[in-house]
């Protein structure tokens, strides 16, 4: 028999059967709209709360197989960049699709740490926010401020003005994320070093104290290449499905990473590794480890750092940064949290209620391990993330401001609130607590 790529499907309610077209594994959920009970029906909606099984772009730039534990940027894989490459490698191969040969990679490196350095009233700016704001929160204003430095960022339609923003941007993510952590010490902001490599560079600006020049050590600026890398894009994950909504109303980059900053500063986003640390940190001991799977499997609290959406196998980000934790602790000393990690995950991967599940451990297990043996504190752990996506965010922004097939964001909803009524003068309304009607107030 002849097969069709279609879906036919049977309205129960009207009888009427539909063909629909499928394309790359998919229905265009638009299709549903024909399906209609009578002709003043708006037509049948797909209903997906988290977007957990809606495709909103086609994409070219990272592939995820979470089954296999697969993850590749532009169809190379994440353990080779990460044995091989360097974050701005990386970050070019993820913005412009190719890895560059030597004299593109020279330019592009030129390109970005010439816009390394931030404009004055950023320091000002920095300076208004209270001592002990947290570093994520002054990011994400700062980076919406930088709208407002670059009026000409608003021409997002200009492939010159696209490439300087992203220019920008990556240049600028790690100056801003230092001013924030010095701001937070009360130290005076360090400028740029543009001797130094982008991660070589970004800890001489948050460690740099009396010393003409800070000399990173090899071993640790290698360490947070790696992370770089691991961390440069993961698809259509919070922060960057809210970076394509908010741009998607057309307006400047810096104005929609902002809302991916955001978006990251959430816990269970980017702050997941912190509530990895708060939970090590509670279990306290290896011995102890049993008694907390236990409470893991009552349902009293998660194994944080364990399962995740996509991946249903083990995250290979985590395998790189597991190794990469023990590379570290030669320079910085055994992070004792480790041996904790390492119980937990000896004993869940013989557990049958996290095999059943397919909870492995996730990107966040270890990287939280590696930033406090680094001398990070946790406020700095979302900062960390946020500096290497920034590569993704701009390559995820390029590609929806090309696509001809995206437009401004605007989902449906199922209604399910108050019928039509009439409005009732103040004097006339019953106290709310005497209404028969009366629901606690939602905020
Ligand atoms: N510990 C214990 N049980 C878990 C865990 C966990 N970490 N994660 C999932 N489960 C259980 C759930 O209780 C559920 O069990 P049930 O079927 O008996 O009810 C089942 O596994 C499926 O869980 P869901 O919550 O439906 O899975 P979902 O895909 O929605 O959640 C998530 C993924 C949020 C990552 C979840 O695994 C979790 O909360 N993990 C801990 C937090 C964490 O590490 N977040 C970082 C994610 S990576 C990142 O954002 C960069």
């Amino acid at each position: 028999m002849a097969t069709r790529e279609t879906l036919t499907v049977t309205d129960n309610r009207t009888g009427k059967q539909y063909e629909l077209p499928i394309e790359n594994g998919a229905i265009r959920t638009a299709d549903l709209r024909q399906i209609k009970v009578s002709p003043d029906d708006s037509g049948l909606m797909g209903y997906d709360p988290a977007l957990t099984n809606s495709a909103t772009c086609k994409s070219k730039i990272t592939f995820i197989d979470g089954d296999k534990g697969i993850l590749r940027y532009r169809g190379y894989p994440i353990e080779e960049l990460a044995a091989k490459s360097n974050y701005l490698e990386t970050a070019y191969l993820i913005v412009k699709g190719e890895l560059p040969d030597e004299r593109h990679l020279e330019m592009w490196k030129y390109n970005i740490t010439i816009h390394s350095m931030v404009h004055e009233n950023i320091k000002k700016f920095m300076d208004g926010f209270r001592y002990d704001a947290h570093p994520m929160g002054m990011l994400v204003g700062t980076v919406g401020a930088l709208s407002t430095f670059y009026p000409d960022a608003a021409n997002i339609n200009d492939l010159e003005s696209r490439r300087l923003q992203t220019r920008r941007l990556i240049g600028k993510l790690p100056t801003l994320a230092a001013f924030a952590y010095r701001r937070t010490l009360g130290l005076p902001y360090v400028y740029p070093d543009n001797d130094l490599s982008y991660t070589g560079n970004f800890l001489s600006m948050l460690l740099k104290m009396t010393e003409l020049k800070y000399q990173p050590n090899p071993a640790l600026e290698r360490a947070l290449e790696v992370l770089f890398i691991l961390h440069a894009d993961h698809e259509q994950n919070c922060s960057t499905n809210a970076l394509r909504a908010v741009a998607s109303s057309q307006v400047d980059p810096y104005s929609a990473v902002a809302g991916a900053v955001a978006a990251l500063y959430g816990p269970l986003h980017g702050g997941a590794n912190e509530a990895v640390i708060r939970m090590l940190t509670e279990i306290g001991s290896k011995e102890r480890v049993p008694e907390a799977i236990k409470k893991f499997k009552a349902g009293e609290g998660r194994l944080m750092g364990f399962g995740h959406r996509v991946y249903k196998n083990y995250d290979p980000r985590a395998k790189i940064i597991k190794q990469t934790a023990y590379e570290v602790f030669e320079v910085t000393g055994k992070n004792p949290l480790i041996d904790i990690a390492l119980e937990l995950e000896r004993i869940a991967l013989e557990d049958d209620y996290f095999v059943s599940r397919k909870l492995y451990p996730n990107v966040d297990f270890y990287s939280g391990i590696i930033y406090q043996a680094m001398g990070f504190p946790v406020t700095m752990f979302p900062v960390l993330f946020a500096i290497p996506r920034t590569s993704g965010w701009m390559a995820q922004w390029a590609e929806m401001v090309r696509d001809p097939e995206q437009k401004i964001v605007r989902p449906r909803q199922i209604f399910i609130g108050e019928a039509p009524r009439a409005y009732i003068p103040i004097a006339q309304r019953p106290a709310p607590s005497m209404r028969e009607d009366a629901v606690s107030p939602e905020i």
